[in-house]
């Protein structure tokens, strides 16, 4: 196997624990958060700001770089790391969620995903074959496999068929790959928010044996409570020394709730997005730097803050009266949000090791609402 999994700390008061996940090319420390670079760069980063910032892996979409720059560009320049000059870790979602998400075209059968090309609106067709072979050639050191994904409000017969179909695809997608020395294949959960459909989805996923395994079909709606149960349910019947992987989780309060229900890994394209509409991550919440009561505040996104836009004192009124104007306040944020998510999973991380992460997570939960303790 082309990934190791040693935990290194675990809370005595809930189920979050800190480890190292050894993966091609280099360590990742977990919890962590994943940024996503949709278009292979993460929109507004360089590779080396990427660094700077300490991310150790980032998330490509297979679908995206599919398209451009296409396999056979993949295949010559020899993946995704060369073509983007990014020599750490790299996480491929499938693409069929994206198409289901996107697109709300695509058609689902026992084949795959069909959908209407953006190009000329031609049908295409992904299988879990074509997918792994698109993850082969992007050469990611952890690919997941192509699941059949409903909305998660769904409810019937069709989130049972999606949970079986998916776990026959994991079996296409493990057959197909042909780097497993290398390129880890990830399972995903499936079976909505019906418990007893998750627990055999986590035992037949779990007998598979794959490096990884995701939660997935969760963050479309659902209340919180739901989310948290199906979270903890799948963790209780995850294997212990595997990694787990909440998919499109990114609010900090979802963060830090899901680590201490004992998952490890997320990714969301929110901590981006949200910068290039204004709006900053800070302890207190997130604060729209458009508002008005912003225009002659002469103090930096948030004091002590280690990314570059704080460091250099920029204030919040620079932000206010640019941003949407200028490219540079929506990079300058899409840095400070970036570096916000990752010193944010440093600080559970080091909480947990410290067996302190039950005061980290009251203190985060006062700033975040100052009334309600
Ligand atoms: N991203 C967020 N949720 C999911 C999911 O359920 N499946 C896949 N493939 N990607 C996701
Ligand atoms: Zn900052």
């Amino acid at each position: 196997m082309a990934l190791q999994f040693e935990v290194v700390a675990k809370c005595s008061k809930s189920k979050a624990r800190a480890a190292i996940m050894k993966l091609p090319r280099g360590p990742v420390s977990t919890p962590v958060f994943m940024p996503v670079g949709t278009q292979a760069s993460l929109k507004g980063l360089t590779p080396q700001q990427l660094k700077d910032l300490g991310c150790e892996i980032f998330l490509n979409n297979t679908y995206h770089l599919g398209l451009r720059p296409g396999q056979e560009v993949l295949d010559k320049v020899g993946g995704a790391h060369e073509f983007q000059n990014w020599d750490r870790n790299i996480l491929t979602d499938s693409g069929g969620f994206q198409m289901v998400s996107l697109l709300k075209l695509a058609t689902i059968t026992e084949d795959g995903v069909t959908f209407l090309s953006p190009h000329d609106n031609s049908p295409m067709l992904l299988t879990p074959e074509h997918s792994i072979s698109l993850q082969n050639s992007i050469g990611s050191d952890i690919m997941m496999q192509l699941d059949d994904v409903v909305h998660t409000m769904t409810t019937g017969p069709r989130v049972e068929e999606a949970m079986w179909r998916s776990i026959r695809w994991l079996d296409r997608c493990i057959k197909a790959n042909k780097h497993p020395d290398k390129q880890n294949l990830f399972a995903i959960i499936q079976g909505g928010l019906d418990l007893d459909l998750r627990v055999k989805c986590c035992a037949e996923m779990a007998a598979r044996d794959t490096p990884g395994i995701a939660i997935g079909g969760l963050s479309g709606g659902e209340d919180k409570h739901q989310y948290c149960q199906v979270v903890s349910k799948c963790t209780d019947n995850l294997p212990e020394n595997k990694p787990r992987y909440c998919m499109g989780v990114g609010y900090a309060e979802d963060l830090v709730v899901s680590v201490a229900l004992g998952a490890d890994m997320f990714d969301c394209v929110f901590p981006t997005r949200t910068a290039r509409f204004g709006s900053a991550l800070t302890k207190f919440g997130s604060i729209n730097l458009r508002n008005a009561k912003y225009r002659d505040d002469s103090s930096p996104i948030e004091e002590g803050c280690g990314c570059l836009a704080c460091k250099e004192n920029i204030p919040k009124s620079y932000f206010h009266l640019s941003v949407g104007k200028d490219t540079v306040p929506a990079h300058l944020l899409t840095l400070h949000n970036t570096y916000y998510q990752l010193n944010l999973m440093r600080s559970v991380r080091q909480s947990i090791i410290d067996d302190k992460f039950e005061d980290f997570v009251n203190e985060f939960f006062s700033n975040l609402y100052p009334s309600k303790t």
